[in-house]
């Protein structure tokens, strides 16, 4: 991940480029619940401005991830879901009736296989980016007009690396996982 920018906007045409390759992640009845809420250049204050106002910055060890050039808000939205398997073909599995009543959160993971496609694809052209937690929820809600039935997964900053000397994330040094541990073979 990168935590540090230039300012140097990023041509849209290029994010277009990549967005459109996360669309072709996989997609529970390609249902395509992934959305993002893209703010750049000086728009972008918008979003520090409510997850980490001014004055929580003094002292935070990544000043560069504020001049991103650009911010994208991960969407998923359930309700697509919902619609989808409404539909004739995928009434009969019951999951258009409400969201308990499917075995994992498919809009969550969808979001997650396009944003990861589209992290990828940034990567392929130079740019680099962070994902990351957001915080004010509800805040960002309102300051973006984002239904209730959107969740919001996490925000990515991206943009050029500024090749600053930047600290490096606090989990960076946990060590991969072995292949052989992430494999269960024919039982836990
Ligand atoms: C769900 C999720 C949440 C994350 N939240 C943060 C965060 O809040 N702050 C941060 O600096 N990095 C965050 N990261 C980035 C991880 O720390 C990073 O991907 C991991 O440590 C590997 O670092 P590297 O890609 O730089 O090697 C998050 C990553 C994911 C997938």
């Amino acid at each position: 991940m990168t935590r540090s920018f230039t300012t140097t906007p990023v041509p849209y045409d290029l994010l277009e480029h990549c967005v459109d390759l996360g669309i072709r992640a996989p997609s529970a009845g390609k249902s395509q619940g992934w959305h993002l809420l893209i703010l750049t250049g000086s728009e972008t204050s918008r979003y520090w401005n409510i997850a980490f106002p001014a004055e929580r910055r003094e002292g935070f060890a990544y000043p560069g991830l504020f001049a991103a050039p650009v911010i994208a808000l991960v969407l998923a939205d359930e309700q697509a879901y919902l619609d989808r398997y409404s539909e004739s073909d995928k009434q009969h599995t019951g999951l258009g009736e409400s969201p308990t009543a499917w075995v994992a959160p498919y809009w969550t993971i969808d979001a997650s296989f396009s944003t990861m496609t589209f992290l990828l694809a940034l990567h392929d052209v130079g740019i680099g980016a962070l994902f990351f937690a957001h915080a004010e929820e509800k805040s960002l809600r309102h300051e973006f007009h984002i239904p209730p039935s959107v969740h919001i997964l996490g925000t990515i900053a991206l943009g050029y690396e500024s090749g600053d000397t930047v600290q490096e994330g606090r989990s960076a040094k946990r060590p991969f996982r072995s292949a052989s541990s992430v494999i269960h073979r024919g039982r836990w």
